[in-house]
């Protein structure tokens, strides 16, 4: 990898701004492959520089990987004035690492979101050429049936003109309020509450449960978050889609 400032390098995990970092090389607190850094300005390859802050490996990483289980009420977005956005659910070290959302989920649509730093990554995962699957849960009103899975698989063009490609309902409980698992191949705007409307039967509670081969871990309560393990980051990078 290309060499970069220490500063930045040391300031890209988050813990540490830049201008903490110039302290911590004034204060001889930073080490680079056993030598005491003099300079903040001094440049590295990350990726093999064993750096040491104030006695602490860095354990560097280029790009960070984060499941979020999103909460209702919290806006996919980096920032925003009007209220509370996903990032303002992580600690303070994840919010100075350049991290944004993986696609949004609408204000009140819970589950699966993926925070990252790698925009290549991000790209591929929102193409549409890519074919990313995902699959959410929703509640509706009415009952759905075997016209409604139809009307899904088929496709449909939506009264304001929407096309919206072929996708997979399947049905867990119909009755008056039914249940059912969506698969969208592609990512409109509102597109599961609109396809839904338009069969006659509003979203009550949607809930995002895989993103490729990325499953939502069951363990995350609403709000919690974890970094992606290994096996995970290689699946997502790899492509897989749901098998
Ligand atoms: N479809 C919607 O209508 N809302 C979402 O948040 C995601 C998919």
């Amino acid at each position: 990898m290309a060499k970069e400032r220490l500063d930045k390098i040391i300031a890209s995990m988050g813990r540490y701004s830049r201008r903490e970092v110039k302290q911590l090389v004034k204060d001889g607190q930073i080490l680079v492959d056993g030598k005491t850094a003099r300079s903040a300005e001094e440049k590295y390859d990350p990726e093999t520089a064993e750096i040491l802050v104030a006695g602490q490996t860095l354990g560097y990483r280029r790009y960070t990987y984060v499941m979020l289980h999103k909460p209702a009420g919290v806006l996919s977005a980096t920032e925003d004035g009007r209220g509370e956005t996903v990032l303002d659910l992580l600690p303070a070290e994840y919010r100075k690492m350049g991290l944004f959302p993986v696609g949004r989920l609408d204000k009140d649509t819970e589950g699966l979101l993926l925070l990252t730093n790698d925009g290549e990554l991000a790209h591929d995962l929102l193409s549409p050429k890519k074919h990313v699957d995902k699959v959410y849960y929703a509640r509706v009103s009415g009952t759905l049936t075997q016209e409604d899975c139809d009307a899904f698989a088929a496709g449909m063009t939506l009264d304001d003109g929407l096309v919206c490609r072929e996708a997979g309902l399947e049905i867990l409980r119909a009755g008056e309020e039914s249940e059912a698992l969506v698969t969208l191949h592609e990512g409109k705007f509102h597109q599961i509450k609109r396809m839904l409307a338009f069969c006659g039967k509003p979203v009550l509670y949607l809930k995002r449960l895989q993103m490729g081969p990325l499953i939502l871990d069951k363990t995350l309560a609403k709000g919690e978050f974890r970094l992606l393990s290994g096996e995970e980051i290689a699946q997502i990078i790899h492509g897989q889609n749901i098998q």
